[in-house]
C-alpha cells in the first residue's frame, strides 16, 4: 500500500514518473473509467478550496466518486472521537483517504491506522506533497528542472508548501534562496538537512537583492492561523509585495508561482505579466492529482 505523507516518501524517479503521467493525462491520454467503482474519502479538518475541489474533480474525471466528511462541527470529532478511530472507520468506507489536519504529523499517524492509502493534503506546518508535485510540474512546463535558482519568499517557518518544495528541489540540484520576515525563516532542521544533502541554501534580507538572479520565484502567504497571537501576525503582515516595478529587469524566463490563496503579497497587476504562472499552477492540480490517485489506487 502506497501512502504519500511527505515528499520524502517519493524518490526522484517516482516524482518524474508522476509528472510524466500527469503530462499524458493533461494531453487527454487517460481512461475515464480508470478508477470506476472506487471511492475517495476527503477528511478536511482545515479550510481548503483548491486541494479539496481538485482532488474531487480529479477523482470524478477518472470515473470514481468522492465522499466528504463535511465540516468538523458536523462530524463525530465534536463528540471527542480520536483521529485514529475516525481513520479506522473511514478506511472501511473508501479506497483512499485525503487528509488535511492542523497538527503536524497527523497524516503520518493516520497512515498507521488506515487500511487504505493516505495522501497528506497538508499537516499543520509540516508537508503538502501534492502541492509540491504540481509546483514542480508547473516549473517543468517552462524549463528543465536542473540547477535552478529558486527564491522562496514569505512565511517559510509555517508554510508547509515551502517545506515540501525545498526538499523536492534538492533532488534537482537547485540553489535555494530564502527571503522571509524576521522570525519566519525556514526551520533550522530543514536547512541543515538540505545542506547536508549538498544543496546550497542562501538567505537574503530583501527580495530586491536576489530577484534578478532567479529562475523561479515562489511566493507564499503568511500563515496567520499558525501564529500564537494576532499582534505577532500584524508585526509581519504586508511586509513584502511583488509588484511590476520590483520585477523590472528580471530574467525573461522567470516564473512567479504561489500556492494560493494570496492576500496582498502579489500585486494583481502582476497577473497579466508573462512571469505570472500561479493560475496555471492551480489548474495543474487536476492532472497531477489524477496521476497521484492512479498511483495509490490502481
Ligand atoms: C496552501 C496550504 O494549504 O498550505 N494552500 C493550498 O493548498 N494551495 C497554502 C496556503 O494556505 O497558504
Amino acid at each position: 500500500m502506497t501512502h504519500i505523507i511527505s515528499i520524502r516518501d517519493l524518490d526522484r524517479a517516482e516524482i518524474d514518473d508522476l509528472m510524466d503521467n500527469a503530462r499524458k493525462i493533461q494531453s487527454h491520454h487517460f481512461s475515464e473509467s480508470s478508477l470506476k467503482g472506487k471511492i475517495l474519502g476527503l477528511l478536511f479538518f482545515e479550510p481548503s478550496t483548491r486541494t479539496r475541489m481538485s482532488f474531487e474533480a480529479a477523482m470524478a474525471r477518472l470515473g470514481g466518486s468522492s465522499l466528504t466528511m463535511g465540516s468538523v462541527e458536523a462530524s463525530s470529532i465534536t463528540k471527542g472521537e480520536t483521529l485514529a478511530d475516525t481513520i479506522r472507520v473511514v478506511s472501511g468506507y473508501v479506497d483512499a483517504i485525503i487528509l488535511r489536519h492542523p497538527k503536524e504529523g497527523a497524516a503520518r499517524l493516520a497512515s498507521e491506522f488506515a487500511s487504505v492509502p493516505v495522501i497528506n493534503a497538508g499537516d499543520g506546518a509540516g508537508q503538502h506533497p501534492s502541492q509540491t508535485l504540481l509546483d514542480l510540474y508547473t516549473i517543468r512546463q517552462s524549463m528543465k528542472i536542473d540547477k535552478l535558482n529558486v527564491g522562496l519568499l514569505g512565511d517559510l517557518r509555517y508554510g508547509r508548501t515551502a517545506h515540501s518544495l525545498a526538499h523536492a528541489l534538492s533532488l534537482y540540484n537547485a540553489t535555494i534562496h530564502t527571503i522571509s520576515p524576521k522570525g519566519l525563516e525556514l526551520p533550522g532542521t530543514l536547512v541543515d538537512e538540505l545542506r547536508e544533502g549538498g544543496t546550497e541554501v542562501i538567505d537574503h534580507e530583501n527580495i530586491i537583492d536576489v530577484v534578478k538572479d532567479l529562475d523561479v520565484l515562489y511566493v507564499t502567504r503568511i500563515q496567520r492561523e499558525r501564529f500564537p497571537d494576532s499582534s505577532s501576525y500584524f508585526k509581519v503582515a504586508s511586509s513584502y509585495r511583488i509588484t511590476p516595478e520590483l520585477l523590472a529587469g528580471v530574467k525573461d524566463s522567470l516564473i512567479v508561482l504561489h500556492p494560493l490563496p494570496r492576500l496582498d503579497e502579489i500585486d494583481p497587476r502582476v497577473d497579466s505579466l508573462p512571469y505570472a504562472k500561479y493560475f496555471e499552477q492551480s489548474n495543474n492540480g487536476i492532472p497531477v492529482r489524477m496521476a497521484m490517485l492512479e498511483k495509490v489506487m490502481k
